[in-house]
C-alpha cells in the first residue's frame, strides 16, 4: 500500500444505522454494501452480530456478496460477542473482527466499574480470542478522545503485542478539538513499540461539527484509515462524512492524501442512502447537499456565469452533480435572469432585459423561487417574447 493512502472505512451499515428511524432490513443492506464496493471503500462494517438475528444475517449475507472490500463485524470485548462475529463473517473473501473496550477514565470507573489494569487484560484478551479466528483485527479504545495519552499508547501497545493489524482511536463523544486529536495521533506515533506494523484509524463523532476536521487533523499525523458514513449519519450529531473527507483530500493534493473512491459516485450514493433510511440530508450539506451548487445571490450569479471558479471550489461533476444552479431569487441581478432564460430558449438584448427584469422582481418578491414556467409567463406578459418567438 502507499504510504500517501488513507482507506476509507464506511460504517453507514453500523454506526450509522444506530440512528433512530434508520433501520434497514437485510435487502436494504445488500444494496448499500454492493454499492459501497462499488464506491472504492476498502472496509465495509457490515453490522455488530451479536446483537440482533436480523444484524447477524446481514454480515452474513453481506460477507458473501462483497468482492472487494474487507468486510467488517463489530464486537465487544467478549467471547461470545467474537463467536457471532467469527461465524458471521465465515463467508467474507476478507474478514476483520473490529473488538474493543472503553479507555477513558470515566469508561473504565462507571461503565466497567473496573480499574486501568483489568481493562487492558480483558483488550489483549479479545484480540487473542478474535485471531484464532482471523489475521485482520481492528482494536477500538473506545472514548480515546478523552482517554489520557499515556494509558493509551500502553493499551495500544499491548494489543499490538497481541496480534491487532489496526488501530481504531475514536473520538466517541465529538469532543476533540483538531490540533488535539492530531496529537494524539502523533503521540501514539512517536511513543508506541511496534506501531509502525499496524494501521492507525480515525472514527469521529460529530457533536461539536469538528469530525471531518479532526479526521483531517488525524490522517495529517499518520493516521492511514478514516472511519465515516455517508452523509455522516450516526448516533447523537452523527459521524464524519465519507464525501466531506474524501473531497477534503483530493482538492488539497498538497496534503499528500489520497483514497481509492471513485468521487463521482459520491453524489447518486448519498441519494440512495437517503432514500433506502428515509433521512433527507439539509439543503446546505457540503458537497451533496441540494445547494452545494446553487447560487442565488447575484453577485455570486454574475461570477459564477463569467466564470464557475470565482465562487466554486470543485466541480460538480466531480461529486456525479451534472451541473451548477443559478437560482432565481429576489435577489438575483440580470446576468442571471439573461443566462436562465437563455438556457430556456430566449436570448434577451439589453432593452428587452431592461424592460424584462422589474416585472421578474415583482414575481420573485411574492414567490421563494422564480422558476422555468415563471420566466415563461414574465418574458410573455411582459410582452417581449410570446412563445419563444421575438414579439
Ligand atoms: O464511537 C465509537 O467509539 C464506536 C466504537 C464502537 C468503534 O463506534
Ligand atoms: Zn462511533
Amino acid at each position: 500500500m502507499s504510504k500517501n493512502k488513507v482507506q476509507i472505512f464506511d460504517t453507514t451499515l453500523r454506526d450509522g444505522e444506530q440512528v433512530p428511524g434508520c433501520k434497514l432490513n437485510t435487502e436494504q443492506k445488500l444494496v448499500i454494501a454492493e454499492r459501497l464496493d462499488v464506491l472504492g471503500v476498502d472496509i465495509i462494517e457490515a453490522g455488530f452480530p451479536i446483537s440482533s438475528p436480523g444484524d447477524f444475517k446481514s454480515v452474513v449475507e453481506i460477507s458473501k456478496l462483497v468482492k472487494n472490500a474487507i468486510v467488517c463485524g463489530l464486537t465487544r470485548a467478549n467471547e461470545k460477542d467474537i463467536d457471532a462475529a467469527a461465524k458471521a463473517l465465515e463467508y467474507a473473501v476478507k474478514p476483520r473482527i473490529h473488538t474493543g473496550i472503553g479507555t477513558s477514565e470515566s469508561h473504565i470507573k462507571y461503565k466497567f466499574k473496573s480499574t486501568p489494569e483489568k481493562i487492558i487484560q480483558r483488550a489483549k484478551g479479545a484480540v487473542k480470542y478474535a485471531k484464532t479466528f482471523v489475521e485482520d483485527i481492528e482494536f477500538y479504545a473506545e472514548d480515546a478522545g478523552r482517554t489520557d495519552n499515556e494509558f493509551l499508547a500502553r493499551v495500544c501497545e499491548e494489543v499490538i503485542k497481541s496480534g491487532a493489524t489496526v488501530l481504531n482511536i475514536p473520538d466517541t463523544t465529538g469532543y476533540c478539538l483538531p490540533e488535539e486529536y492530531g496529537a494524539k495521533m502523533k503521540y501514539l506515533k512517536e511513543n508506541v513499540k511496534g506501531i509502525e506494523n499496524v494501521i492507525l484509524s480515525c472514527h469521529c463523532h460529530n457533536d461539536l461539527g469538528m469530525a471531518t476536521a479532526n479526521s483531517i487533523a488525524g490522517a495529517q499525523n499518520g493516521a492511514r484509515q478514516i472511519e465515516c458514513t455517508i452523509n455522516g449519519i450516526g448516533e447523537r450529531a452523527g459521524n464524519t462524512a465519507l464525501e466531506e473527507v474524501v473531497m477534503v483530500m483530493k482538492q488539497h493534493p498538497y496534503l499528500g492524501l489520497n483514497t481509492n473512491i471513485n468521487t463521482k459516485l459520491l453524489y447518486s450514493t448519498s441519494k440512495m442512502v437517503q432514500q433506502h433510511m428515509g433521512i433527507v440530508v439539509q439543503p446546505n450539506k457540503a458537497i451533496i447537499g441540494d445547494n452545494a451548487f446553487a447560487h442565488s445571490s447575484g453577485i455570486h450569479q454574475d461570477g459564477v456565469i463569467k466564470n464557475r471558479e470565482t465562487y466554486e471550489i470543485m466541480d460538480p461533476e466531480d461529486v456525479g452533480v451534472n451541473e451548477s444552479s443559478i437560482v432565481l431569487t429576489a435577489r438575483s441581478g440580470r446576468a442571471a435572469l439573461a443566462y436562465r432564460a437563455k438556457n430556456l430558449g430566449y436570448e434577451l438584448t439589453k432593452i428587452q432585459l431592461d424592460t424584462v427584469y422589474p416585472v421578474f422582481l415583482k414575481y420573485a418578491d411574492v414567490k421563494k423561487e422564480v422558476k422555468n414556467d415563471d420566466i415563461h409567463k414574465i418574458l410573455e406578459t411582459s410582452k417581449v417574447f410570446i412563445n419563444n418567438v421575438e414579439a
